[in-house]
């Protein structure tokens, strides 16, 4: 801008003035530039960006408007059609609508080498879950400068946050003491990846999530102690959780009552109804025997 109408108009008397160096006869840069010639290259000056190589803030603003540089990221963010990029997810990472990786901070958009391969696997419907959102495993920053984010309070430079700051975590978390570990990709004290008996469950990138993964090797293994009775007297799994699953092809019913923080029990065919409160069931089972309020005991 400002150097390029220095080179439009040359110093009329040819010389080296102090804005200007005659480096050769095509290139005129001037003296005191802290980027250097190209930095206004997206893929340039915002890979820095995203990996933190500079504290853009410092001379850039903490608003980012200017600051002592008085070159305003937002000004000319908007001249490119982007005034609202601090705010616009998929700027920096994701793509469409969606702001998760594949396209992650390094414009990397293939699934096999991103960070977290399994990302879509989470974020998008499987055969076994609904989305989940961001927030089951990030703090959801609401811009560019959110605390922890990138620009403030951030000190692990181009590393994702995963999981929470003590004081952060929400609420009504189901897995409120999640621990990942970026060096072997693995979550432990996880909910989700539990066989829905606590928050015990382990994972790691790349293992296969298919229903014994969780619920044990051959399925009843890891159930309540319950379960095996009725198991080994052919009861089927969805005699008891109906909505949640059909067998014999394994399949999940409805995606929205499964990991969804709640066993999902429903009175069954045979005429049983389940108590929650009481955690016991009523009637008959196919007219056989009396369930006089028998109390399912976990650890009977
Ligand atoms: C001279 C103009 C200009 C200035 C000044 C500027 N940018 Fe950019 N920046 C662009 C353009 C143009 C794009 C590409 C927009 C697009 O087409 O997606 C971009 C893209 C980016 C991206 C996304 C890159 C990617 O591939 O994901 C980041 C991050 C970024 N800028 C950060 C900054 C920050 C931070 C500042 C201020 C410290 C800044 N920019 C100042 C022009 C500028
Ligand atoms: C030490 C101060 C300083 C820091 C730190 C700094 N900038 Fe700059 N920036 C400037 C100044 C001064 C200019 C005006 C042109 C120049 O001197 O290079 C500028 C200009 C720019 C431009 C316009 C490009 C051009 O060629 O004129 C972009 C884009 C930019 N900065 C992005 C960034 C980003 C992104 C960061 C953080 C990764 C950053 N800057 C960190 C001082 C700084
Ligand atoms: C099941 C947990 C989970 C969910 C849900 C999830 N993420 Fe992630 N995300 C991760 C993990 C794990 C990483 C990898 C961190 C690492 O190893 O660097 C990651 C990394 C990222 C990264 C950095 C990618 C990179 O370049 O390294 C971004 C950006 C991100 N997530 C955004 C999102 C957004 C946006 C959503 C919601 C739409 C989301 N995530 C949902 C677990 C999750
Ligand atoms: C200027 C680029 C940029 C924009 C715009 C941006 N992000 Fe990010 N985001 C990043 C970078 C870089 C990381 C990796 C973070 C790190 O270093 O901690 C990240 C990480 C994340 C993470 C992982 C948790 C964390 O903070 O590390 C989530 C979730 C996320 N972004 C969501 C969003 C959402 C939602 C928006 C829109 C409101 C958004 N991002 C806009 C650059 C951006
Ligand atoms: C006779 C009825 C019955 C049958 C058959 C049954 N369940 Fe259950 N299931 C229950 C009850 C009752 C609970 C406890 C609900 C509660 O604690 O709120 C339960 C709980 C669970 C839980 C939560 C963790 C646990 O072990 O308590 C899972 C997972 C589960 N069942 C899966 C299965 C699967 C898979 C099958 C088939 C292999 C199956 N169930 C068969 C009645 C049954
Ligand atoms: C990632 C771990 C995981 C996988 C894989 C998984 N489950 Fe589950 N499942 C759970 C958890 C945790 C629960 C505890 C209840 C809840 O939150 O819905 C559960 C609950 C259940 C229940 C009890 C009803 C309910 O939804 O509450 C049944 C039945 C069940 N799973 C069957 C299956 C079948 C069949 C498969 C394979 C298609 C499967 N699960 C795969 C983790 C898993």
């Amino acid at each position: 801008m400002f150097w390029l109408s220095l080179l439009a108009c040359p110093d009329p008397s040819g010389g080296t003035d102090t804005d200007v160096v005659q480096t050769d006869t095509t290139t005129v840069e001037p003296e005191e530039r802290h980027h250097p010639a190209g930095y206004a290259e997206p893929s340039v000056h915002g890979t820095e960006a995203k990996l933190q190589e500079q504290v853009c803030r410092a001379c850039h603003g903490d608003g980012l408007q200017g600051g002592i540089s008085q070159v305003s990221c937002t000004t000319c963010h908007a001249q490119a059609g982007f005034g609202g990029w601090d705010r616009d997810c998929t700027f920096c990472h994701g793509s469409g609508d969606d702001p998760a990786p594949p396209e992650d901070i390094d414009d990397n958009t293939d699934p096999a080498s991103i960070s977290f391969p399994e990302h879509t696997n989470h974020t998008a419907e499987t055969e076994q879950h609904d989305p989940y959102d961001c927030i089951e495993c990030h703090v959801l920053p609401a811009d560019v400068l959110s605390d922890g984010h990138l620009f403030v309070g951030d000190d692990t430079p181009g590393v994702a946050e995963v999981f929470w700051p003590a004081g952060q975590t929400p609420p009504d978390a189901r897995s409120p003491d999640a621990v990942y570990d970026a060096a072997t990709s693995t979550c432990t004290n996880v909910y989700c990846h539990g066989a829905g008996l606590g928050r015990a469950g382990e994972v790691s990138s790349g293992d296969n999530v298919v229903c014994g993964g969780c619920h044990g090797v051959a399925v009843a293994n890891q159930l309540s102690v319950p379960h095996r009775l009725h198991i080994n007297a052919g009861v089927d799994c969805d005699s008891c959780h109906p909505t949640a699953v059909r067998e014999p092809s394994w399949e999940i019913v409805d995606k929205s009552l499964h990991i969804d923080g709640e066993i999902t029990m429903i009175s069954t065919p045979g005429g049983l109804t389940w108590d929650a409160d009481s955690r016991a069931c009523t009637g008959s089972c196919h007219g056989k025997d009396t369930h006089p309020a028998k109390a399912w005991n976990p650890v009977e």
